[in-house]
């Protein structure tokens, strides 16, 4: 794949570069505390097999949340939409990512969507395999197959880091083994979790993967299925009402295509038949979204209409 450095883009990107000062990067994992609050890069991947991109994109980032729609469509692979849809729900929440508050006020007590993070807890609970490290390496090796990039691992600084202060995960872990949701260990899964989310790689990686939703699955420059076309519809739909957490509705109105972030920075993005886009900006909104990233999109969904609505 050959990528080029866009002028127009990054005409856009210094532009959007503007607003990282209003935000901030997140430090609730202490490493990922450390980002530049000013970087911002952008690349965007063709079916056709070219690339553009803009600013810095070999920086690396970890995944974080972007990684819980990799792990739902690797999940539904496995074991069927009904088998999933049975444990965690379909319905986006106006609530934080790490809210505990739905859990107990719903009956059953299962979590809303698989993109708040104890509907991922669920996700990732069933990735099956003999021990974490094999879950683990099932998962990277379908993300490396999804970037077409095979160097792809995780942090272990980072991973480390979520592990040693993810007490609020772990209390909903707890929260789901007592509602029979899990029946795992739960260091274990809050282990294989935070590996997950310090899953690594850069823009070019993100757009790729971003390319292979907004294809139906279909990696377009290979030509291999990556899923079928009915997971990677309802991954796209996620992407729509829960892909930006409780700020989903107004990016759907005012962007308009299917995304998911991450507390790093990044944001995977899919414009239907047309491309993917991964972009890393580390200065967060006040809702964990990337702030320049988001307003990078905004300006390009309104300079090539890319909204779906
Ligand atoms: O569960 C967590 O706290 C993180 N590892 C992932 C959260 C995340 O990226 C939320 N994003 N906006």
């Amino acid at each position: 794949m050959f990528c080029r450095k866009n002028e127009e883009l990054q005409a856009f990107v210094y532009e959007a570069k503007k607003v990282t000062k209003d935000g901030n990067v997140a430090d609730y994992i202490p490493a990922l505390g450390r980002a530049n609050v000013e970087d911002l890069s952008i690349a965007i991947s063709y079916p056709d097999g070219h690339c553009v991109f803009a600013g810095d994109i070999i920086e690396k980032m970890t995944l974080q949340s972007i990684s819980k729609i990799i792990s739902l469509a690797m999940v539904l692979i496995e074991n069927g939409p009904d088998a999933v849809f049975e444990k965690v729900g379909m319905e986006p929440t106006g609530d934080p990512f790490n809210s505990i508050a739905r859990l107990e006020s719903m009956v059953p007590s299962k979590p809303l969507n698989p993109m708040i993070n104890a509907g991922a807890l669920v996700v990732t609970h069933l990735i099956s395999g003999e021990s974490v490290a094999a879950r683990l390496e099932k998962l990277l090796k379908f993300i490396r197959k999804m970037a077409n990039n095979s160097a792809i691992s995780f942090n272990e600084e980072v991973a480390k880091s979520e592990y040693d202060t993810a007490d609020l995960n772990r209390s909903l872990c707890y929260f789901l083994k007592q509602h029979h949701l899990i029946d795992e260990n739960i260091d274990d899964l809050i282990d294989l979790y935070t590996k997950q989310c310090a899953i690594e790689l850069n823009c070019l990686d993100l757009a790729r993967i971003g390319l292979v939703f907004a294809m139906n699955g279909v990696d377009p420059i290979t030509g291999e299925e990556r899923m079928p076309p009915s997971i990677a519809k309802i991954c796209k739909t996620f992407m729509v009402t829960c892909g930006m957490y409780n700020a989903s509705g107004e990016f759907a109105i005012k962007i308009g295509i299917p995304a998911k972030s991450g507390v790093s920075g990044g944001i995977m993005a899919a414009v239907p038949g047309k491309f993917g886009i991964g972009i890393y900006g580390p200065s967060l909104d006040k809702k964990g979204n990337s702030i320049a990233g988001i307003a990078l999109l905004e300006h390009l969904s309104k300079k090539y209409q890319l909204s779906m609505f």
